[in-house]
């Protein structure tokens, strides 16, 4: 098993590639400590691990999570991989032209993921450096890298959090923990995909399936990624296997997207 004996905590783990990553890690070995927003979401996972603790946490607020941490290092002695899985809901942020977009709705994105990110990894970081070991890991888009319309300030925010990898490694990489973030395309078998297409749906003007060939025809392979491969990815990511990688946000569009 690539992650046995690890210990993984993660935020917003009752979402769609949360909870997928968490089934993979358990699979894989490790022992979860999982939280969000919303109790009930994540010890519906738990409860289908079996094994994982789950925990109410809002990853925006420092002192629940720093609270939870130190409960976390108490129980199991140590934190290996932090993974912020946490998504702002589209119809939140999407759909609205940047010329009609308020401030607000523009930086609602950019400060909730940034801010998450950056409080989640700066709380492990500090457990890791003291074991000298550590994976701090996240999720963006390609959004980051590309230009999509109707997305507001969904863009700048993932290119934040991408900035935020490389920042964080080129700290704490010397100090033994590794940075990684996942740029995944889109799958569509998450719920956030398909809000995703409702908010945009009148101005994309295509049907659900006809968008999903749209996604599908511009990357090499012709189809969506499944969640479970995103799972699989994150598993190695995870692993000592990568020990190699950090500062860095791998590529999972499927060449969607060029390096
Ligand atoms: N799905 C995709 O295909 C895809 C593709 C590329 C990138 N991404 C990115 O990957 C991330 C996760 O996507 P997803 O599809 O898994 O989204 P999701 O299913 O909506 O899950 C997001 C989770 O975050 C939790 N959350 C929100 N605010 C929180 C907070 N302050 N503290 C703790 N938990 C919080 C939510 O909990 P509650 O429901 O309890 O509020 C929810 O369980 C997002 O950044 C998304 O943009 C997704």
């Amino acid at each position: 098993m690539m992650l046995e004996d690890k210990v993984a905590v993660m935020y917003g783990a009752g979402g769609a590639i949360g909870s997928a990553v968490a089934r993979a890690f358990a699979r894989e070995g490790a022992r979860l400590f999982l939280t969000g927003r919303h109790l009930a979401r994540v010890e519906g996972v738990a409860k289908e691990l079996g094994s994982a603790e789950a925990a109410e946490v809002d990853a925006l607020d420092e002192q629940a999570v720093d609270e939870h941490l130190q409960s976390v290092t108490e129980k199991a002695g140590r934190v290996d991989v932090s993974f912020n899985a946490v998504g702002v809901a589209d119809a939140e942020i999407l759909g609205v032209p940047l010329v009609e977009l308020d401030a607000d709705r523009f930086s609602r994105p950019i400060t909730t993921y940034a801010t998450s990110y950056f409080l989640t990894a700066r709380l492990a970081a500090r457990r890791m450096v003291a074991q000298r070991s550590g994976v701090i890991m996240t999720v963006t888009g390609l959004h980051s890298r590309t230009g999509v319309p109707l997305v507001g300030g969904y863009g700048p925010a993932m290119a934040a959090k991408e900035a935020l990898t490389r920042a964080l490694s080129a700290e704490l990489a010397p100090l033994g923990v590794r940075v990684v973030g996942m740029r995944p395309q889109a799958m569509p078998e998450t719920g956030t995909i398909k809000e995703a297409f409702e908010v945009r749906a009148k101005a994309l003007g295509m049907t659900w399936e006809q968008w999903q060939e749209t996604l599908a025809s511009r990357n090499h392979a012709r189809r969506l990624m499944t969640l479970d491969e995103l799972a699989d990815a994150a598993v190695f990511l995870a692993s000592d296997r990568a020990s190699g990688l950090t500062g860095t946000t791998v590529n999972l569009t499927m060449g969607s997207l060029d390096d």
